[in-house]
């Protein structure tokens, strides 16, 4: 799609140095599309939190990419792609990736990644895999009302950033190429962990091999050896380009309403998801972000355990869920689906600062009698349209639906606002209304060219 200047990247106040683009549920909303297509008109796109258990999908020409640790913005020739410090790298997956994409004719030359971003290392993996094995084995014992377990991608995510916040033994990327730090750290992180998987595995029945520091630290170097170029400070790097008037757009990984902080505890992904998270993710204050696009999906899905007030566990749950091919990018697991919850995107609009939003999956409503939103939570008999994020509070609400006639016409070609049926336009008329920011864009199918102009 050759979009015409201003349309995609500039805000009302002009053209923002900085722009970030966030997921407004629970991860999945199609940033992937976004973050290429704004990629068109800034110099760098850069992944702030997060790890291996993000999967943006963007389809360029009729070939659909699947992309974890590297920043969507690779796919363009001549671009910057940086994995900022508030990442946790999986350097093993991060070289799949990167050879993937060399397989495939795309020009990986461009990728820088933090020293300072810590290191996903195999045990990390085994001590995810394990906790979400005992949780659900207590949750077996105690039936309903204990713990579930969270459904984790099991990529290592949680304990890697547990690591980093708790310090002593936790791996950076710059460490990989200091051979005594790596000897130090991953000789105190096995004796640290080593006994206690070994007796967690025991519990489980789960086979357990006994963690071998000198294998870790070898894989490690020869790891290291591997991605050394790429590995630099990315501060320094993101604000020279700043000064030199370059832009930079900043991917959100997961959702806001995954976020550690401000999202369904405890059933969240490890880090800050929101845009508050490009300051500590990246050393580019967040201040500097001119435009926050919110991308917010037409129904809502969710992978994992945790409350999902508007989840739909019928039929038309299950169709939205074919059409919509809701199956995870990276776990292939099928996403739990349900209406749009306003209630939610609302709160998350506002958390993030979102200046806009882009509507995504329109066309995958297409051909139903009527569309439900959610528009309140009922609690203890009365109505608020404000967010719970406490999972428990939030697994006791009732959700209040707003019925919208539905559409039946096949609006993957639409290209215009004035192209959607009316009650389609009604829709995202109001979307717009509830949550007081403007549809920036709207999307009716994965290629860069499904994408309708919203109203300015
Ligand atoms: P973790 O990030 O692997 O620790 O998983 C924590 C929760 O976040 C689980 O419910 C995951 O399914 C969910 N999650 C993490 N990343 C994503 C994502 O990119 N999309 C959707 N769900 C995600």
């Amino acid at each position: 799609m050759t979009l015409k200047p201003g349309v995609i990247g500039d805000t009302k106040a002009g053209r923002a140095a900085c722009s970030a683009v966030v997921g407004l549920q629970w991860g999945d909303e199609g940033k992937g599309k976004f973050v290429d297509l704004l990629a068109a008109e800034h110099d760098a796109v850069v992944r702030y939190n997060g790890g291996a258990n993000a999967g943006h999908s963007v389809v360029v020409r009729g070939e659909r990419y699947s992309l974890h640790l590297v920043p969507s913005g690779i796919l363009y020739p001549g671009k910057m792609a940086v994995i900022g410090n508030g990442v946790v790298v999986d350097p093993w997956k991060l070289v799949e990736e990167l050879d993937g994409l060399t397989k495939r004719g795309v020009d990986v030359s461009g990728l820088s990644c933090s020293s300072r971003a810590h290191v996903v290392l195999a045990y990390h993996k085994m001590e995810d895999a394990l906790r979400e094995d005992l949780l659900k084995k207590r949750m077996g014992e105690a039936g309903a009302g204990a713990a579930t377990d969270i459904g984790t991608t099991r990529r290592g995510i949680g304990p890697a950033y547990a690591d980093k916040a708790q310090r002593a033994g936790a791996v950076r990327m710059g460490d990989l190429l200091r051979p005594e730090a790596l000897e130090e750290k991953v000789g105190l992180a096995v004796a640290m962990k080593g006994p206690a998987l070994a007796a967690l595995a025991k519990t489980l029945g789960a086979p357990s091999e006994p963690l071998s520091a000198p294998d870790l630290i070898r894989g490690a170097r020869e790891i290291g050896q591997r991605l050394a170029p790429m590995i630099k400070d990315t501060t320094h790097l993101l604000h020279d380009l700043l000064g030199a008037g370059k832009r930079v757009l900043f991917e959100g990984a997961n959702g806001s309403l995954l976020d550690v902080d401000h999202g369904t505890y405890p059933y969240v992904t490890g880090s800050t998801c929101i845009s508050a998270g490009i300051g500590s993710g990246t050393g580019v204050p967040a201040s500097r972000v001119g435009r926050i696009l919110g991308i917010m999906k037409a129904y809502s899905t969710r992978v994992g355990a945790g409350p999902f007030p508007t989840e739909l566990k019928d039929a038309i749950g299950d169709g939205i869920r074919q059409r919509g091919r809701e199956f995870g990018t990276t776990t292939g697991r099928p996403r739990r689906v349900g209406w749009l919850d306003l209630v939610a995107v609302k709160y998350s609009v506002m958390i993030n600062g979102a200046t806009g939003v882009a509507l995504t999956m329109l066309d995958v409503l297409a051909g139903m009698d009527e569309i439900k939103v959610c528009t309140g939570y009922r609690i203890n008999g009365q109505v608020t349209n404000r967010f719970c994020p406490d999972a428990f509070e939030l697994s006791r609400i009732e959700p209040v639906f707003v019925t919208l006639p539905g559409f039946k016409e096949d609006i993957s070609k639409a290209r215009k606002l004035t192209d959607l049926p009316t009650n389609a336009r009604r829709y995202v008329d109001s979307i717009v209304e509830n949550i007081g920011v403007p549809a920036d864009l709207v999307s009716v199918g994965p290629d860069r060219e499904q994408t309708i102009e919203g109203k300015a």
